[in-house]
């Protein structure tokens, strides 16, 4: 793994996010932290927003 946090965006699916990472709320309250991956939804339909649950495929997005 590089030493650099990188985003990759999977077909039809999530934002994956490899590395070191915080996630915070728009007030500002933190989500998560850590160091691996994580996947951020891109499709608006996740029931556990900002993070990916795999509704993506139920809704066939396209992106
Ligand atoms: S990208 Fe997976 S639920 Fe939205």
């Amino acid at each position: 793994m590089s030493d650099k946090t990188q985003i990759k965006l999977l077909p039809n699916g999530p934002a994956i996010v490899e590395g070191n990472f915080e996630v915070f709320s728009t007030d500002g309250t933190e989500m998560a932290q850590g160091k691996g991956a994580i996947a951020l939804c891109r499709c608006g339909a996740s029931a556990s927003k900002p993070f990916c649950d795999g509704a993506h495929s139920k809704i066939s997005f396209q992106g």
